[in-house]
């Protein structure tokens, strides 16, 4: 029978055993974080709900199907972030970050929440983890970004990823091969799927990405936008191929991907696992120029590029994979208790462990001893220290050499004092 109160749809508890993933990959981009001087930053879970529509986009699924939006008593618009670059770049406008050195580099890992529907790697909420680099436009940070994905991934081994690439030019040359676009699909439009037809006014770009059936064919014979790009985003683009190649990163280019968020210009990426016959699957990070959004908010016109990975996605493939993590602690000292009178001091005991630095578990929930050495043996512990009754009633505890097997009695007030020493040596 299934109990009573369960996650809502879509949402899910990370157990122990995957928390120890989320932790490593926090621990990684920690260090790579550090590596290409970025800085964490944690914004509010809710925003306005404006923030979202103003850059994320009006027209995009993320906005019309996607938001969990609350009215507040005071009856402001409240959303839970669906990403993570609207509120940076919000902050950044907000605390003047403008008049800091530039670029500005910062990352975040948190929760994200979609009203997605429900499917294997597809929640409502998932955690994201990000870079964005605030103030400049060169093609050289567009492929660091990049590069700063794949360095994730590598180092937690995950396989058989492909870098996916392309450019969706500025405001200077998109427009036009918007319209171009627009009028080829109005060309084509009963052969669109329903929400195709809708998105032919909306978004024509986004029906590149289009996965139904129906629109592939029309797709296939678009006009590719590639050849429409401007000298300024052809040169960018060539740039940042350069770049690529230079740090040995294969990538693949394709003309389909747009990007489900409105506020991208230049380059767009996804890193996606493949399948066996080299299909690329659902994407376990995406990322792209945004030039456009800070001046969208009330900023002055400044260039940004930034990236965010899934990481409920990278746990999935991490175990798929059997990669291991999070290593069982490894401890000097195991503590074994014996009788009510040996519980009870060895409370104290344990702390004054803890105190004094001394790495040591315990299984106080036990009685018998062996099942307590069968713990002790688990954990790898150097020594096992014996605290039975009669150790207790004497004021003494014995210390056993698991190695050696050797043992011997230590005064309980000193005994601390004396493992450190043995420890040390
Ligand atoms: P995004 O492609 O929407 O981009 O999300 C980034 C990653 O989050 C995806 O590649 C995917 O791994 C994960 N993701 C998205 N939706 C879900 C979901 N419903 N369930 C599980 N995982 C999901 C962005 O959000 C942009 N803000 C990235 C960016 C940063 N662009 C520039 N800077």
């Amino acid at each position: 029978m299934k109990p009573k109160f369960q996650a809502v749809t879509g949402m899910h508890d990370i157990l122990p055993d995957d928390f120890k993933y989320y932790e490593k990959i926090y621990q990684i981009a920690g260090e790579i974080a550090e590596f290409y001087n970025f800085n964490r930053i944690e914004t509010p879970i809710l925003e306005y709900s404006d923030l979202f529509v103003k850059s994320t986009g009006a027209a995009t699924d993320i906005v019309q199907k996607q938001m969990y939006s609350l009215k507040t008593r005071g009856g402001d618009s409240l959303t839970l972030r669906p990403e993570g670059t609207p509120s940076i770049a919000r902050a950044y406008l907000e605390h003047g970050m403008a008049n800091w050195p530039q670029p500005v580099r910062l990352w975040y890992y948190g929760p994200c929440f979609r009203h997605e529907k429900p499917q294997a790697g597809r929640y409502r909420q998932f955690w994201q983890l990000g870079f964005e680099v605030i103030g400049h436009s060169g093609a050289i940070i567009d492929a660091q970004i990049i590069q700063i994905c794949g360095n994730i991934l590598k180092e937690l081994k995950i396989k058989d990823t492909i870098i996916e690439l392309n450019s969706i030019g500025d405001l200077m040359c998109r427009p036009h091969y918007r319209k171009l676009l627009a009028s080829y699909l109005r060309s084509r439009e009963s052969a669109l799927c329903a929400d195709c037809k809708r998105r032919i006014k909306e978004n024509p770009l986004r029906i590149l990405d289009c996965k139904e059936e129906k629109c592939q064919v029309v797709k296939s014979q678009a006009p590719q936008i590639m050849d429409h790009l401007c000298q300024e985003c052809k040169t960018h683009f060539k740039e940042v191929l350069e770049y690529l190649e230079e740090v040995n990163l294969p990538y693949r280019l394709n003309p389909y991907l747009v990007r489900g968020l409105d506020y991208y210009t230049r380059t767009v990426f996804e890193i996606c696992q493949e399948d066996k016959d080299g299909q690329a699957q659902a994407s376990l990070a995406g990322g792209g120029r945004y030039d456009g959004l800070i001046k969208i908010l009330g900023g002055k016109e400044t260039p940004a590029t930034g990236a965010a990975l899934g990481i409920d996605r990278i746990v999935t493939a991490a175990k798929q994979a059997d990669i291991k993590v999070g290593e069982t602690k490894k401890v000097k000292v195991f503590l074994a208790q014996l009788g009510n009178l040996g519980k009870k001091k060895s409370l104290k005991l344990f702390e004054d462990m803890r105190r004094a630095g001394v790495s040591a578990a315990e299984s106080f929930d036990r009685d018998s001893l062996k099942s307590q050495l069968k713990i002790a043996d688990k954990y790898g512990a150097k020594y096992t220290l014996l605290l039975g009754q009669k150790e207790a009633l004497e004021g003494t505890v014995i210390l056993r050499n698991m190695e050696s097997g050797k043992q011997e009695s230590l005064k309980l007030d000193t005994a601390v004092a004396e493992i450190k020493k043995r420890i040390r040596k």
